[in-house]
C-alpha cells in the first residue's frame, strides 16, 4: 500500500510506497481496524509493555539509554484521540514530535539509531502496524500492539479467525521468521529521496531490508520512460 495518501494527494513529504514478503502465513493478516501501537529500538524484554502507564514505560526507557525523562523523544500522531497521551507527555516534559501522518514511517524513526526518537506512540491502523512491525524485525526493536475493535469490527475479526480480541501482540506474534521489507519514496521523504522525473527516465529510491540475509540498502532505480 501506499502510506500516507494525503501526503501523496497533495505533493507534501513523507508518502511512501511499502511492501512486506514472508512465508504464507508468517504475516499477522490484521483488520482495517485501529490498533494501540508502542515501539522502540532494541531494549530488553518487558522493559515496555501496552499495559504499563505511560509514564512507567517512558521512565523505564530513560532508565534503560542512561537519558533523563526530560530527554526522552516521543513520537505520536497529531489527532486529537491522543489528546490525553499528548497531555500526560508534556506534563512529564517529555520531548514530544508530532507527526501528521505515517505510523510506519514513526516506528521506523524511533527505532534508528540515527534518529533522535525513542519511542512511537499511536492509535493507528491495524495493517500498518504490521508492515511497521515487518521493518521493525529487519533493524530490531521492539513492538506490542492490540486491535481496537468496535461490535461490527468484533464479528469481522472472527471471520478473520481472530479468536482473542484482547489479545496483545509481540512482534515475533506479528512478523514469524524470515521478512523482508521495502519502502519506496513517492515524494521526498527523510527516509528517501522521493521519485524523481529525469529527461528520459524516472528514480525511484528504495530502503530494502532483509532480516535473515541482514540487508539493509538504499536502492536508486531508473525506470525509462
Ligand atoms: P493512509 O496512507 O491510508 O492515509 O494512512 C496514513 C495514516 O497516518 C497511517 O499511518 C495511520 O495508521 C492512519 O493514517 C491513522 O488513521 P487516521 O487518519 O484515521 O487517524
Amino acid at each position: 500500500p501506499v502510506e500516507g495518501t494525503k501526503f501523496a494527494d497533495n505533493n507534501l513529504p513523507g508518502a511512501i510506497s511499502v511492501i512486506a514478503i514472508a512465508e504464507r502465513g508468517n504475516l499477522f493478516n490484521a483488520p482495517e481496524t485501529y490498533m494501540n501501537k508502542i515501539a522502540t529500538g532494541k531494549v530488553e524484554d518487558n522493559l515496555i509493555d501496552l499495559d504499563y502507564p505511560l509514564k512507567k514505560n517512558l521512565s523505564n526507557l530513560a532508565d534503560f539509554k542512561n537519558k533523563d525523562l526530560t530527554d526522552i523523544t516521543a513520537c505520536i500522531l497529531d489527532r486529537p484521540r491522543h489528546k490525553k497521551i499528548i497531555t500526560s507527555l508534556n506534563k512529564m516534559s517529555v520531548k514530544l514530535k508530532l507527526i501528521s501522518d505515517g505510523d510506519i514511517s514513526g516506528v521506523i524513526y524511533a527505532v534508528d539509531k540515527n534518529s533522535s526518537f525513542d519511542m512511537y506512540i499511536v492509535i493507528g491502523g491495524g495493517p500498518e502496524g504490521v508492515l511497521a512491525a515487518a521493518a521493525l524485525s529487519c533493524y530490531g526493536g521492539q513492538i506490542q500492539t492490540r486491535l481496537i475493535l468496535n461490535s461490527a469490527e468484533i464479528i469481522r475479526a472472527k471471520k478473520m479467525g481472530i479468536t482473542n480480541i484482547n489479545k496483545k501482540y509481540n512482534l515475533d506474534e506479528m512478523v514469524r521468521g524470515d521478512v523482508m521489507f521495502c519502502a519506496t519514496a513517492i515524494t521526498d521523504a527523510d527516509l528517501a529521496d522521493g521519485i524523481k522525473s529525469k529527461k528520459d527516465y524516472f528514480e525511484a529510491t528504495t530502503i530494502a531490508l532483509h532480516k535473515d540475509g541482514k540487508i539493509n540498502k538504499l536502492i536508486k532505480n531508473r525506470h525509462y520512460k
